[in-house]
């Protein structure tokens, strides 16, 4: 079951995604429990991350109980301007009060993407002590591309059919080059799977990943369908503006 939250633009989108972090994260403070969070590269998580970095949103998260991980990464250094780590960095980690223990990046500098990937693979299992099973994020926020990818899941690419690792590297062939991400199983354990999409250009891409025929080889978003987690989209107007489903709020 998906939950279609239309918002008047892309601010309120990223003011959305904002909030939803900030509630989950006073609860789990309020339980004692860490918050497990995994970001997106991309326009609108920036703007997101924008905003938990202001004074409104400083001053009442729980910055000591998140966790922050990726769920892809372009191959280049952490300073690099590609780099989802560096924009996550530039917009929110070196203004907010953020532990430095509490932030697992991607290591996709690493010319041997394998290794990137499956060391990144050792961080999740240690971090969530699971040695057997999938382990769940609290909250994994995605965007959605408009060929209809998200985290680094791209159409008709490899990653698509990995059901054995929790991330890999992806040769992405339109862009002539490998990407880090996870994959579509540990996605699809996340108790919260939240994509944030604004923008007219993502309308007709949308409505096929959500109302078209099923093709996901082709429209990789469709491959998203948490279970037994929930599965959330914050559009925006423009993007949902060829949606005959959605209820707006
Ligand atoms: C990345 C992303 C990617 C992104 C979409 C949407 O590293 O590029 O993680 O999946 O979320 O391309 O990006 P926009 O929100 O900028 O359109």
């Amino acid at each position: 079951m998906s939950e279609i939250e239309v918002l008047p633009d892309a601010e309120a989108v990223s003011r959305r995604g904002a909030g939803l972090l900030s509630e989950l994260a006073t609860e789990a403070d309020r339980h004692a429990r860490r918050l497990s969070v995994a970001l997106s590269g991309g326009s609108t998580p920036k703007r997101m991350f924008q905003i938990l970095a202001s004074d409104e949103f400083r001053a009442k998260i729980p910055w000591e109980s998140i966790d922050w991980f990726w769920g892809d990464e372009r191959c280049v250094p952490p300073e690099h301007k590609d780099s989802n780590y560096n924009m996550t960095r530039e917009a929110l980690l070196e203004t907010a009060p953020i532990p430095e223990g509490n932030i697992y990046r991607i290591p996709a500098e690493n010319p041997d993407v394998a290794a990137a990937a499956a060391s990144y693979e050792r961080i999740l299992r240690d971090y969530f002590g699971a040695s057997h099973g999938i382990p769940r994020f609290d909250i994994i926020f995605l965007g959605m591309g408009d060929d209809g990818h998200t985290a680094s899941l791209f159409p008709g690419t490899k990653a698509l059919a990995i059901q054995d690792r929790l991330v890999t590297p992806n040769y992405v062939d339109k862009l002539q080059t490998y990407r880090v991400t996870f994959t579509i199983p540990l996605i699809n354990q996340g108790k919260q799977v939240v994509f944030l999409i604004a923008g007219k250009g993502k309308a007709e891409r949308l409505h096929e990943v959500l109302e078209g025929k099923r093709d996901p080889d082709r429209l990789p978003s469709q491959n998203i369908q948490p279970s037994p987690g929930k599965l959330r989209f914050f559009v925006d107007q423009a993007a949902a503006s060829l949606l005959a489903k959605a209820s707006g709020k």
